[in-house]
């Protein structure tokens, strides 16, 4: 076997486990599905965003999507960390995946070998440099994701310990965070395993031996060596088993408690809206309204710097011109209230139901003002 080993060029390891490629089936159809729902959302003006969200059926259904997924990565997750621990505490493995010195030498190594300042590449272990800074990005990544997309689920319960502030910094973050992934799995995953090689280790599980001597010689010198991972005595691992699982059912059970708490706490984040639309009174006395009343208010509330004195969009930077509109008393509560465009809602802190009603007088009456003269100017329409 071990002759086979050497002469034979197309000679397989096996890479990765049924269990780490599992994994890693997971972790691409959630981080594509999370990337893809959620920069459809971040960038909702653009054309190309607006067609992902209408094929996922609106915006309240991305949104859904975008957390079932994150909510499976979060399982993933929990499950790799009980992984990590049964392998380190357990089976006593080293942690092959840590960075170290060494490290810093083979990427210092790989760039004079890529520039052809070195004769031959560094012997890299197990897992090499490149992979060590991925994997890190995908851990630090998912922690940032996690922590920031909560503070966007849960905003009342983080505005509770946490300044108001946080909420628009934490979805900055999570945006940026997000573009950063994208990006580098794009860039740097794709290149690296697709474009300079194709390496199907993470599919197959096994890699060829040529993939072997570029990219982990050291590990394959130490298999060639016949150098086995030092394994404990199976009574030892028995002993540590016991210990294990209660330990392992307690932290899970607090885990996916946490897990249960952050996607349930609260449903602000989707309930709001709605509520807030409701919160609209339109049940209102039109016949409150006083004229004069509400020209005051007509330049006091600022209407006049986007529609003009009149109304008719004249003299007023945006000239939005809504003398001709014709609105219910009911569609003008509901405009002034929420704001279409750029025009800004004004709730009921700002402007009261009867300040609407004296607006809706003016207005009504203005129209009327320049109605004569709107009929005459258009006779052929
Ligand atoms: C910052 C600019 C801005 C301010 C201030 C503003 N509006 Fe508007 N308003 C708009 C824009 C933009 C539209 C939407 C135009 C459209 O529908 O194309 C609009 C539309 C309207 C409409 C028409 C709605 C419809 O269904 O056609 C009404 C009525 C109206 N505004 C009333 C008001 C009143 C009353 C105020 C003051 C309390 C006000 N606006 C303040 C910009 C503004």
């Amino acid at each position: 076997m071990a002759e086979n080993i050497q002469t034979t060029q197309t000679q397989d390891y096996v890479r990765f486990t049924p269990s780490q490629r599992m994994q890693h089936l997971v972790l691409i159809v959630t981080f594509s599905g999370l990337g893809l729902t959620g920069l459809a959302q971040t960038f909702s003006d653009q054309a190309w965003a607006q067609a992902i969200i209408a094929l996922f059926g609106g915006v309240e259904s991305i949104r859904i999507v975008h957390r079932v997924l994150a909510t499976v990565l979060m399982v993933t997750a929990i499950y790799h960390g009980g992984i990590i621990t049964y392998k380190l505490f357990v089976l006593g493995r080293q942690a092959s995946i840590m960075p170290g010195l060494r490290d810093v030498r083979d990427a210092w190594q790989w760039v004079m070998y890529n520039l052809g300042f070195r004769g031959e590449h560094p012997h890299m272990p197990r897992y090499n440099f490149g992979e060590k800074v991925e994997y890190f990005a995908v851990v630090w990544g998912t922690i940032l994701m996690v922590i920031t997309g909560f503070m966007m689920w849960n905003p009342i319960a983080t505005t509770r310990f946490l300044p108001g502030e946080f909420i628009p910094a934490a979805r900055s973050a999570h945006r940026y965070e997000a573009l950063l992934a994208v990006l580098s799995i794009i860039i740097w995953h794709m290149y690296n395993v697709h474009i300079r090689r194709f390496n199907r280790s993470m599919f197959s599980g096994k890699i060829r031996r040529d993939a072997m001597e570029e990219e982990h010689a050291q590990e394959l010198e130490d298999i060639e060596e016949g150098k086995v991972a030092f394994e404990y005595p199976p009574e030892v691992i028995n002993r540590r088993k016991r210990y294990f699982w209660p330990y392992a059912v307690i932290v899970t059970i607090i885990l996916t408690g946490g897990l249960i708490f952050f996607v349930t706490f609260e449903e602000t984040a989707i309930t709001t809206l709605p509520q807030r639309q409701e919160v609209v009174t339109t049940d209102l006395d039109p016949s409150i309204g006083v004229v004069e009343e509400g020209a005051v208010l007509w330049t006091e509330q600022g209407c006049d710097v986007c529609h003009g004195a009149n109304a008719d969009g004249s003299e007023s930077p945006l000239e939005v011109s809504i003398i001709d509109r014709d609105v219910t008393f009911e569609q003008f509560i509901i405009t002034v209230r929420r704001g279409p465009a750029e025009m800004p809602a004004y709730p009921i802190a700002r402007l009261s139901d009867e300040g609407i009603a004296h607006l809706w007088a003016w207005f009504v009456d203005t129209q009327e003002q320049a109605a004569p003269a709107e009929t005459e100017a258009a006779p052929t329409e």
